[in-house]
């Protein structure tokens, strides 16, 4: 009985790269429609760019580029990510679509006209220089009981106080800089408790993990709220129909985003019906799978959203947890920040695929990218053992048996066939780590088999010895089997495996038809074994990105120098231990392969020369211009490593980066090697 799916992920914001932590949720929800499609199900993989909000809009002005430019250019690169990691939709769209425009306002009017929509003035920060109302995360200022400068407007990092906006001392705008006044505009309200009867009912019913339903009732105990959906110009979004200067809070029409992917697929799709997957009486199933960050959105806005406005509501609302690596938090300065980029850089997508998948589970919990274990594992269970069984069988059947195979029945491959149904049903509820146990533990009976009937013993006698055909056979007929059931979590390896077999196809049922007497092609490599040295590229690598400035430049400056808070207060002799020298730029060139790198030759004075790689390329296009001047340099920076050299120190630049950089420079008079003070 084949079913009909539709399956999202969520939709990452268009304002910043893929990286490792995303591939949590994109990788999990590739495999789990992969699994789906290879039973035989009509299933249907959608995302798209989340591209409204004020962070893009801010992002797209520093770049001096505008907000639909910026979001292309997003757009292209995340799904050249996704697909460097085989992840494949069937429609990646953006919110940012006509598509999109039309069910936001569907669903605002039916949901308005039904009652659901109120409004009421709001009094809210408002930056007077921009001109624009600013977001709790734009407003810092001094901490109301400690006196902390910098802290931000709903809790204090110093003393830990929590409190509003409104109770900073001397609060800014970290816009602009400047200082925000109060201000009242009309808001639109989405009355979220008119659906407490039926989220409490369809929130118990199965739909959602059970701890997630848990913390669901602790919500509704606390009461819901009104959620406020509206944000006032200028605002990169939708206006709201007959409500001028009004536009959707980006989380209102970013889920709406999933039927506008929908739509676009269906259109180009004939026989696709839209209404089939949305109606409220649907026979189609849909699941969306989500970071366990966003449940408030999906488990309780979305489906009252849609139940306003007459559509039918999800079957299942998956969520998981958070990456860490090596234990923690992702970092930037540990290079454990890794961009989905970077990454394909430096290994293949595939080691990834496999070890999230080893340890993905059906709850929320975090999971560890660790990345010694990540080398280890990959190459002891995807080389040392998946990999092994067929380079063991392949040399044989094709040096000594003209590539033909031979009929076999064993209960091992019975064993391996029979595994399939609850394979499958670990697939199915996102157990992916107990289906990859079980496909190992497989392996590792069929590789005990080969090591027992040593086919390399009796080819030392008799190469030709049929013995060895039907112990070969039996290797490959069960490798096929492994990879009917890998082929979800290794795509690619599985496609290199069905040209190799000579098959049509690796569906799931298809495995029940042993290959029996049938003529292979030549076996290529299936997969090298992790380089852990590739590994300590890539976290060298993504420190790298680190240092390098963003590639374009803002086109502003002086609404932007202010942007960047102040720091925390320093005492001297912290700041004395700064070795600030002045130096003399004596050879200044590009870098081969570091298209922001500039390297400095610097005289310091005494004879001393320093060679520093800095992140200036963009500013200072003729290097040449710099020869001869003076600057400023850190000159007791530790040393360190770069792909390209030894950086000895920094040299100091003001600016928001890209072009816009400027070096510091003493005043004439000063000589290399004078110390700042
Ligand atoms: N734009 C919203 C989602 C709108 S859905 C209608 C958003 N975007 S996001 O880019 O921040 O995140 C996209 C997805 O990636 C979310 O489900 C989020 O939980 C997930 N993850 C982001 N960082 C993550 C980790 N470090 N680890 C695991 N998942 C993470 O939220
Ligand atoms: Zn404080």
């Amino acid at each position: 009985m084949s079913r009909r799916i539709l399956v999202t992920s969520a939709l990452p914001y268009a304002n910043g790269s893929i990286h490792l932590g995303h591939l949590v949720e994109y990788l999990q929800t590739d495999i789990w429609v992969r699994f789906q499609k290879s039973r035989g199900h009509e299933v249907y993989y959608v995302c798209a760019d989340d591209a409204h909000g004020t962070a893009i809009m801010l992002k797209a002005e520093q770049m001096g580029i505008t907000p639909e430019q910026l979001i292309e250019q997003v757009s292209q690169e995340h799904q050249r990510d996704f697909s460097g990691f085989h992840i494949e939709f069937d429609q990646y769209h953006s919110t940012h679509s006509e598509e999109n425009r039309y069910f936001a306002s569907l669903i605002y009017e039916r949901n308005r006209d039904g009652g659901h929509i109120a409004t009421r003035p709001v009094r809210q920060f408002f930056d007077p220089e921009r001109q624009l109302f600013l977001a709790d995360r734009f407003i810092k200022g001094q901490c109301p009981k400690c006196g902390s400068a910098d802290q931000y407007g709903d809790s204090c990092e110093s003393c830990g106080a929590t409190y509003t906006p409104t109770d900073l001392k001397s609060p800014y705008s970290t816009i602009s800089g400047a200082t925000p006044v109060m201000r009242e505009s009309l808001h639109y309200f989405f009355k979220l408790p008119d659906f407490r009867d039926m989220l409490e009912a369809w929130t118990r019913s199965g739909h959602l993990q059970t701890e997630v339903a848990n913390k669901l009732s602790e919500w509704f105990q606390s009461g819901l709220a009104e959620w406020d959906i509206s944000r006032d110009a200028p605002y990169f979004g939708f206006e709201i129909p007959q409500a001028p200067g009004k536009y959707f809070y980006v989380w209102l029409d970013a889920p709406i985003g999933y039927m506008a992917s929908f739509q676009a697929l269906c259109s180009r799709t004939p026989g696709l019906a839209f209404e089939e997957f949305w109606a409220p009486d649907s026979k189609t199933e849909l699941y969306h799978f989500i970071g366990k960050d966003i449940v408030y959105f999906h488990a309780l806005f979305w489906p009252a959203m849609l139940h306003g406005a007459d559509f039918r509501l999800p079957n299942g609302v998956f969520a998981h947890g958070f990456l860490t690596v090596n234990g923690t938090k992702m970092s930037k300065s540990r290079g454990t920040f890794i961009k989905a980029g970077t990454y394909l850089e430096h290994l293949d997508p595939q080691y990834l695929r496999y070890y999230f998948a080893a340890k993905l589970v059906s709850g929320v919990e975090d999971l560890d990218l660790n990345l010694d274990d990540f080398v280890a594992r990959v190459n002891a269970d995807l080389v040392g053992k998946v990999v092994n069984i067929a380079s063991r069988c392949a040399g044989f059947i094709q040096r000594h048996f003209n590539h033909r195979l031979v009929p076999v029945s064993h209960s091992l491959l019975t064993r391996c066939i029979d595994a399939g149904d609850s394979i499958a049903e670990h697939y199915e509820h996102r157990d992916f780590a107990r289906a990859l146990r079980e496909i190992m533990a497989l392996a590792d009976l069929i590789n005990q088999y080969i090591d027992e009937q040593k086919p390399w013993a009796l080819a030392k006698v008799s190469p030709e010895d049929p013995r060895i055909a039907e112990i070969c056979s039996l290797g490959l007929e069960a490798f096929r089997q492994l990879m009917t059931y890998l082929a979800p979590v290794l795509p690619r390896m599985a496609q290199q495996v069905q040209e190799f077999l000579n098959l049509k196809d690796l569906h799931w049922e298809s495995r029940l038809q042993a290959m029996g007497a049938h003529t292979l092609r030549p076996f290529l490599p299936l997969l090298q074994r992790v380089d852990p040295e590739q590994v300590q590229a890539m976290v060298k690598a993504s420190k790298e990105d680190l240092v390098t400035p963003p590639a374009k430049a803002p086109e502003s400056v002086e609404s932007l120098a202010s942007i960047e808070p102040l720091q925390p207060l320093l005492d001297i002799d912290s700041f004395l231990k700064v070795d600030l020298r002045v130096a003399r730029i004596v050879e200044a060139d590009r870098v081969e392969g570091a298209d922001r790198l500039l390297r400095l030759r610097l005289d310091i004075g005494g004879g001393e020369h320093r060679q520093v790689f800095a992140g200036i390329r963009a500013a200072y296009e003729q290097p040449e211009q710099l020869v001869g001047k003076l600057t400023v340099m850190v000159a007791n920076l530790a040393p360190r490593k770069m792909k390209f050299g030894i950086s000895e120190g920094m040299v100091l630049a003001a600016g928001p980066g890209g072009n816009e950089l400027y070096l510091l420079a003493p005043d004439a008079g000063a000589k290399p090697g004078m110390r700042i003070r």
